[in-house]
C-alpha cells in the first residue's frame, strides 16, 4: 500500500529526490525558471511568435538527421557522391533520413525568414532587444555558412560548380584574396581537400550554432519577449506563465509544421533542390546556370546585380551585415508596425521586393532580369537609408497604453 502511485510515500520519495537533485544542480529549476510556469510572458503573444521555438526544434531536427547521415557518409571525392547514392538505396531508412534532412534545410530557412520578418514587423529589434536582434544576425549568418557546405558534400554538379563559384568571390578580396582562396580549397581548384574540410565545417557549425542560440534565449530572457502591440508590460495582470499557455501553443505549432513538412519528405523531397545535383560532379562540364539553393537566392541576386564584382560581393554581405546596425536606423519610439502608417506599407514593399530579388536570383543574369535586381537590389538598400528619415519625422496612430 505504502508505494503505490498516488499514495503519499510515492509523493514524499519525488519531493526528496527533487530537492536532493536541486542541492546539487538546480537543473530541473531552471528549466522552470526558462520554459516552465515560473517564465512569465506577454498574454497578447500571436502564432508569429510560435517561429523561435519552431527554428529551436528545426534546428535539433538538423542535428539528429545529419548524425545519421554521417555515419555512411564518405567525405572523398571518389566516394561521396556514391555513398549517398548508398544512403538513399541501402542503408534501412537512409531514403528518409536524408529527404529529412534535406527538407528540414529548406523549411529550416523558411521558419527563419518567417521569424525574422516578424521581428522586422513588430520593431523586436528595437531598445531594449538589439543584441538579442544581433545575436540572431550572427545566427542567421552561420545558418548560411552551414547550408552552403552542406549542398557541397553530395559532390553533384550543384555542388561543385556552386563550391566554385562562391568560393571564388573571396579572391576580390585586395592583394591577398587569392592566396585566401588557395589556402581554402587546400589546392588550385575545389577539390578533395575541400570537401574534407567542408564536411568537418558542416558537422561543427550546427553545434556552433546551438551555443550561440543559447545566448539568443539568454538575451531573450533578460527583457522579456516583445509583444504585438510593441507597448512595455506594466502589470502582473499583463503576463501568463509560459507553461502549460505557451507550450501547449508551441506543440500545436509543431504539428501544424510537421503537416507540410511531411509532405514535402515523402512526396517532393527534390522539389526545392536542383536536378543537376543528382548528376555526379564534373570539374570538365560547367552546367548552363549556375544556382545556388533557394533561401540564397535574394543575396546572389544583389551580388549579380552589380557589375562590377568587388562592390557586388560587398552589396552582398553588405545586405547581410546592414542588419546588424538596423536598431540604430530606425529610431522611431513605436515599435509595432500595427502603429505606423508609413513604416507599415514600406515594410510590405519591403518583402515583396525580397521575393522578387529571389525571382531575380533564379534567372539568368541577364537583359531585363540584370534591371529588375538592379532596381530591386536598390530599394532594398534604400528602405534602410529611409528609416532614419521615417524615425524623425513619421507620425504614429495612438499606442495603447497597455497591451
Ligand atoms: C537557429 C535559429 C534561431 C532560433 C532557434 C531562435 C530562437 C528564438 C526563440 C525560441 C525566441 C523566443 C520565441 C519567439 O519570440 O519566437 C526568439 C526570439 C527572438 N529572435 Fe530568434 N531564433 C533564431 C534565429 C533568429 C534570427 C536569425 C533573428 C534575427 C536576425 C532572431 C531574432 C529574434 C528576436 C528579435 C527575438 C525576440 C522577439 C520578440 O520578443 O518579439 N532570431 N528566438
Amino acid at each position: 500500500m505504502a508505494h503505490t502511485p498516488g499514495s503519499k510515500q510515492v509523493e514524499n520519495d519525488i519531493r526528496n529526490t527533487y530537492q536532493w537533485l536541486e542541492d546539487r544542480l538546480p537543473i530541473l529549476s531552471f528549466i522552470n525558471n526558462s520554459v516552465g510556469s515560473n517564465f512569465m510572458a506577454p498574454r497578447n503573444l500571436n502564432y508569429m511568435w510560435n517561429f523561435g521555438s519552431l527554428a529551436g526544434i528545426a534546428l535539433v531536427l538538423q542535428i539528429l538527421t545529419g548524425i545519421f547521415l554521417a555515419m555512411h557518409y564518405k567525405p572523398d571525392v571518389a566516394m561521396a557522391f556514391d555513398s549517398i547514392q548508398h544512403i538513399m538505396r541501402d542503408v534501412n531508412w537512409g531514403w528518409l533520413i536524408r529527404n529529412m534532412h534535406m527538407v528540414g534545410a529548406s523549411f529550416f530557412f523558411i521558419v527563419v525568414y518567417i521569424h525574422m520578418a516578424r521581428g522586422l514587423y513588430y520593431g523586436s529589434y528595437k531598445s531594449p532587444r538589439e543584441v538579442l536582434w544581433g545575436i540572431g544576425v550572427i545566427i542567421f549568418l552561420l545558418m548560411m555558412a552551414t547550408g552552403f557546405l552542406g549542398y557541397v558534400l553530395p559532390w553533384g554538379q550543384m555542388s561543385y560548380w556552386g563550391a566554385t563559384v562562391i568560393t571564388n568571390l573571396l579572391s576580390v578580396i585586395p592583394f591577398i584574396g587569392q592566396d585566401i582562396v588557395v589556402w581554402l580549397w587546400g589546392g588550385y581548384s575545389v577539390g578533395d581537400p575541400t570537401l574534407n574540410r567542408f564536411f568537418v565545417l558542416h558537422f561543427v557549425l550546427p553545434f556552433v550554432i546551438v551555443g550561440i542560440v543559447i545566448l539568443h534565449i539568454w538575451a531573450l530572457h533578460e527583457h522579456g519577449s516583445n509583444n504585438p502591440k510593441g507597448v512595455d508590460l506594466k502589470t502582473k495582470g499583463d503576463y501568463i506563465p509560459f507553461h502549460p499557455y505557451y507550450t501547449i501553443k508551441d506543440v500545436f505549432g509543431l504539428g501544424v509544421y510537421l503537416i507540410p513538412f511531411t509532405f514535402m519528405v515523402f512526396y517532393a523531397p527534390e522539389y526545392l533542390g536542383h536536378t543537376d545535383n543528382n548528376i555526379p560532379a564534373d570539374p570538365l562540364v560547367t552546367p548552363a546556370h549556375i544556382v545556388p539553393e533557394w533561401y540564397f537566392l535574394p543575396f546572389y541576386a544583389i551580388l549579380r546585380a552589380i557589375p562590377i564584382k568587388e562592390l557586388g560581393v560587398l552589396a552582398m554581405f553588405g545586405a547581410i551585415a546592414i542588419l546588424l546596425v538596423l536598431p540604430w536606423l530606425d529610431k522611431h519610439p513605436v515599435r509595432s508596425a500595427r502603429f505606423r502608417p508609413l513604416y507599415r506599407p514600406l515594410y510590405v514593399l519591403f518583402l515583396m521586393n525580397f521575393v522578387l530579388l529571389g525571382w531575380c536570383g533564379m534567372m539568368p543574369p541577364e537583359g531585363i532580369y540584370v534591371l529588375i535586381a538592379q532596381a530591386a537590389t536598390a530599394f532594398y538598400f534604400g528602405f534602410f537609408a529611409l528609416l532614419p528619415i521615417l524615425s524623425k519625422f513619421e507620425k504614429a496612430k495612438p499606442v495603447p497604453t497597455s497591451i
